[in-house]
Formats: C-alpha cells, sequence, structure tokens
C-alpha cells in the first residue's frame, strides 16, 4: 500500500502537506503502531492490493473502542490485509474472537497470513465470501451476539448490513461505519451508488430507534472522510 500522498487530499497542497506531517506525528507520538502494522501494508503493497485500509489513528480507535466496551466477539465486515483486524485482535485479548468477512480469496489469503505472523491467528475467524451470505449465515446460526461490530466493505450495501448487524447485536453493542463523507460526496453526488448507501445507513442509525448514534469527519494520513459511531439500544419488546 502506497505512503500517504498530499495529492490525494481536497485541501489545498500546503494545507494538505501539514494535515500529513500532523498525523505522522500523531501517529509517532500517541499511536505508535508496532512493526507488525508496517509489515501488513508491505505484505498488501507486494499482493497489489488497494491502499484503502483505516489509518493507524482510526485502527487505534477500533482497538480502544474494543477495549473500552469490554468486547470479547468482534465482528468485522471487510477484511483486505487484515490491517484493522489487527488492532481489532489486539483490542478482544486472548480470549477474545474477530469474525471478519472477505469476498476476495486473495485478500483473505494475504489477511491469514498476516494475522499468523502478527500471533493474533488463532482468534481470528475469516469468513469468504459476499458479506450479506456470511451475516446471513451467522444469524441462521443463532450465534451469540456481538460485542462490536465494524462495517468496512463496498458501501452500497451498508444499510443492508446495518440491518443484518442488528441482528446480530444485543443493548449496547458498538457499530463503527468507515467511509461516511467520502470526501463530501456522500452528501453531493446523487448518482453513485456507495454515496446512496451511505446516505440509507446513516438515515437508518439517525431514525432507528434501536440505535444512537454520531459521525465524525475526518482529515489525516487518509483524505476528508468520516465514521460513524453508535450504540444499541435496549427496545421494549425486543
Ligand atoms: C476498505 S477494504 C477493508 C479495509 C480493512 N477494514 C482495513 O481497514 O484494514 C474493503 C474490503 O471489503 C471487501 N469487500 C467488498 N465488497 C465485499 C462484499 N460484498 N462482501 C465481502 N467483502 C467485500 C473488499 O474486497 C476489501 O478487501
Amino acid at each position: 500500500m502506497s505512503s500517504p500522498d498530499a495529492s490525494q487530499h481536497s485541501a489545498d497542497p500546503h494545507t494538505a502537506e501539514q494535515i500529513l506531517a500532523m498525523d505522522a506525528y500523531l501517529e509517532r507520538t500517541v499511536v505508535q503502531p508496532d512493526e507488525h502494522f508496517a509489515r501488513i501494508r508491505q505484505a498488501a503493497d507486494e499482493a497489489d492490493m488497494p491502499a484503502i485500509e483505516v489509518s493507524s489513528a482510526q485502527g487505534k480507535l477500533l482497538h480502544l473502542l474494543a477495549r473500552i466496551s469490554g468486547a470479547r466477539r468482534v465482528l468485522e465486515v471487510g477484511t483486505l490485509a487484515g490491517f484493522s483486524t489487527l488492532w481489532l485482535a489486539r483490542g478482544v485479548g486472548e480470549q477474545g474472537t474477530v469474525t471478519t468477512c472477505e469476498f476476495e480469496p486473495r485478500h483473505a489469503e494475504v489477511a491469514r497470513r498476516n494475522l499468523d505472523a502478527a500471533g493474533v491467528g488463532d482468534r481470528v475467524e475469516i469468513l469468504l465470501g459476499p458479506a450479506e451470505d456470511s451475516l446471513t449465515s451467522l444469524r441462521q446460526q443463532q450465534v451469540e451476539p456481538f460485542d462490536l461490530i465494524f462495517l468496512d466493505a463496498d458501501k452500497a450495501s451498508m444499510d443492508r448490513y446495518l440491518e443484518l448487524s442488528l441482528e446480530l447485536s444485543r443493548p449496547g453493542t458498538v457499530i463503527v461505519g468507515d467511509n461516511v463523507v467520502r470526501g463530501g460526496s456522500v452528501l453531493t453526488d446523487q448518482d453513485d451508488p456507495d454515496s446512496a448507501g451511505i446516505r440509507r445507513f446513516l438515515s437508518a442509525l439517525g431514525e432507528d430507534p434501536r440505535t444512537e448514534a454520531t459521525a465524525i469527519q475526518t482529515v489525516g494520513a487518509k483524505p476528508w472522510d468520516g465514521f460513524s459511531l453508535a450504540v444499541v439500544n435496549q427496545v421494549p419488546g425486543r
């Protein structure tokens, strides 16, 4: 995966350089990813995979959310090379598990190698196939509810993933959705199916009595984007 590039930012080049420098500073000082994260990026780069993983700061946020919520069972939709999966797997600790969904066999293979090499392979299950099928199958198996769910695959299906996630949740489950701003195109692009999927997802998060949510815009190593954060409510009669 390529290193951060100021030309990806919509900010003017000077501001973009400053944003990248600041993110690098925050990464060095507080985020402090170890060498396994750099190796995952390198392995993904060598496998010609797209550089669409979360930033280190965002990955550490997922890790902290898992720890703060005491999550033991995490569900991830969108594995890629296992970068965010490693942050989450570290967050659940040795007794925890991460179930992650990926439909590209090559991505799943690279992720499996990366996660094994990082020493968390035994706590990560990769479900190969379209995420909608994997989530439906988990629901049919009546698995225990997940404590934290991270949605980061195709954006056109975000509302569908939310619905299935709610069926795999309990009151208190944390649901994080990535790329909910997409450089502002979520608001402005009426023809893009991914932006439309995010709009349906955000509307559902705001309107559904089962969720209490916010959404935060971000800039950093990644261009202008954002994530949503929700908790599943106790709904009478559920
Ligand atoms: C943004 S990347 C995930 C990045 C990863 N969460 C990270 O931050 O390291 C999205 C991944 O979802 C996978 N994907 C896309 N559509 C999918 C689908 N319908 N079902 C399962 N996986 C899908 C892609 O192949 C890609 O690997």
